[in-house]
Formats: C-alpha cells, sequence, structure tokens
C-alpha cells in the first residue's frame, strides 16, 4: 500500500514545535575555591553572597514527523506537563545553589542550567520525537542556547 500525504510520495512534514515556560529561582555565581574578591570581579552581582532572584524564561523546542491521526509532532500539553514534572517542580521558587539534586556542585550560571536542563528533559520524550533546541532566558536581555552535541 502506498501512503500518500500532501506533502507527497510518503514523506510526512517534519516540524518544530515550542513551548515556553516560566519559573523563578534564586542563586548565587561563584566557586568556592576562589576568593570572594575573584568572585566578584569574574561574576559581578551574581556573586553576592546572600542570593539574588531572576526571572527565567525557557523556550522548550522539540522536532518530529507530524502525526497523520492527530496532525501533532508532540501533544503540547504533554509536553508542558513533562517540562514541569522534570524541570518547574525542582527549580520554580527554589534556591539552585541549594535545592536542586541535579544541579549539586555546578555553578548555576544559564549556560550550565540549560544543559543540565537537557540532560533532564532528553531521555524523557516519546519515540520519534527529538529535543531540538533549549533557549533560557536569565533576563530580558541575556539568554543561552543550547542544542544538544
Ligand atoms: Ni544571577
Amino acid at each position: 500500500m502506498t501512503r500518500t500525504s500532501e506533502q507527497g510520495e510518503g514523506k510526512l512534514a517534519r516540524v518544530k514545535v515550542t513551548r515556553r515556560v516560566h519559573f523563578s529561582a534564586a542563586h548565587r555565581l561563584g566557586r568556592e575555591d576562589w576568593t570572594p574578591e575573584e568572585n566578584r570581579r569574574v561574576f559581578g552581582d551574581c556573586s553576592n553572597p546572600n542570593w539574588h532572584g531572576h526571572n527565567y524564561e525557557l523556550d522548550v523546542t522539540v522536532a518530529g514527523e507530524v502525526d497523520e491521526s492527530t496532525g501533532f509532532v508532540y501533544d503540547l500539553k504533554d509536553l508542558r506537563d513533562t517540562v514541569e514534572r522534570l524541570v518547574l517542580a525542582d527549580v520554580d521558587h527554589r534556591n539552585l545553589n541549594l535545592d536542586v539534586d541535579w544541579l549539586h556542585g555546578r555553578n548555576p550560571t544559564t549556560e550550565n542550567l540549560v544543559v543540565a536542563i537537557w540532560q533532564r528533559l532528553t531521555p524523557a520524550l516519546p519515540a520519534g520525537v527529538q529535543l531540538e533546541r533549549l533557549v533560557l532566558w536569565e533576563t530580558p536581555r541575556n539568554y543561552v542556547e543550547y542544542c544538544g552535541e
């Protein structure tokens, strides 16, 4: 039987879909093996000993073929639920240095945070759906982007 689709010759469209989520968290950047002066010089206000907060925005993009029966790549409600369960439940309104097991021992820069989130999410997606890109905004002016290795 020949499969046909609007894209022709049995080729299904590969589409990227994105869910944006938000969380607020406290952190402090620094290295324990550096002096407070060195940490202040490198990490600035983010090395403030008594913590400070950020309002993060996270864009989670997955890619896959459009399912012929649903017309979805991946139900965005399921994507939201996965991100809430594996990431937001642990980080929202928490202290990234103290409260999050999977960040333990990592300096919680936006770069380290986005890689850790990638490692949390990528094994949790169903077959045929790939994590494509994460964009993590720490402020309205600064973001990091990670697309895996
Ligand atoms: Ni900061």
